[in-house]
């Protein structure tokens, strides 16, 4: 399938999300998880209008977004005129430097024409510290399976830490994307550098207890 939607109207994209929060609903469940990884350095990789990378800076975590829309780059830019903002395709970048997580929330790969997919991905994985992690979560329904991404995210050297259903970490089941409509949000991680010792996981540094299948 190739990209859905396209272009966004970034004023459009981020008045649904101002219009949930006015209604009480969490809108950061995707930064929360983020959080759980204390990291020090983020990369929102297809950032939109910068729901999470906004977040994730008001705890006081370094972020970078790039997005190819410019209409939402451009919202990005007038909600934090303070942080970085990129625009650019996402398959061929170089940041020019590395982050402890790199984190693809709301369904990025399906808004990325296939073609540019393991591009994208692999982009991801490259802008990734020692023992980073790559955290994403997108539909199952929509054309682009987990097989795939998995398979990516290996040839980019990256191992399959933990995956969930939810942002909130209900159980991921197997069978979601192949007999069942799913999601699934993947956290990745590239290899631990030896001297510096492992990054700590999310359960260790929050005393979180979501179940997460590995494999
Ligand atoms: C549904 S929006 C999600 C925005 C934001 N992450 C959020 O959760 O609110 C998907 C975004 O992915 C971006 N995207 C998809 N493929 C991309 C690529 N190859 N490079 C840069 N941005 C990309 C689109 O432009 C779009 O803004």
């Amino acid at each position: 399938m190739s990209g859905e939607q396209l272009p966004f109207d970034g004023r459009q994209y981020q008045a649904r999300f101002d219009a949930l929060a006015a209604s009480g609903t969490d809108v950061h469940g995707e930064a929360s998880l983020v959080r759980r990884y204390s990291p020090a350095t983020v990369l929102d990789a297809g950032c939109g209008t910068g729901r999470v990378a906004i977040e994730l800076s008001r705890h006081g975590i370094e972020v970078v977004g790039v997005d190819m829309d410019r209409s939402m780059i451009a919202e990005a830019r007038r909600l934090a005129p303070g942080i970085e903002w990129i625009e650019a395709d996402l398959s061929e970048l170089d940041v020019g430097r590395t982050f402890a997580v790199v984190v693809m929330a709301g369904n990025v790969p399906l808004f990325c024409p296939d073609g540019r997919r393991a591009g994208l991905v692999a982009t991801c994985a490259r802008h990734l510290a020692p023992g980073g992690r790559l955290i994403a979560g997108f539909q199952l329904d929509r054309g682009y399976l987990l097989d795939e991404y998995d398979g990516t995210c290996t040839a980019s050297g990256l191992a399959l830490e933990a995956r969930w259903a939810t942002w909130d970490g209900q159980p991921f089941s197997a069978a979601a994307g192949k007999d069942a409509p799913g999601y699934a949000v993947s956290v990745h991680r590239s290899p631990v550098a030896d001297e510096n010792g492992p990054m700590p996981t999310a359960a260790e540094t929050s005393g979180a207890t979501h179940e997460s299948t590995t494999r």
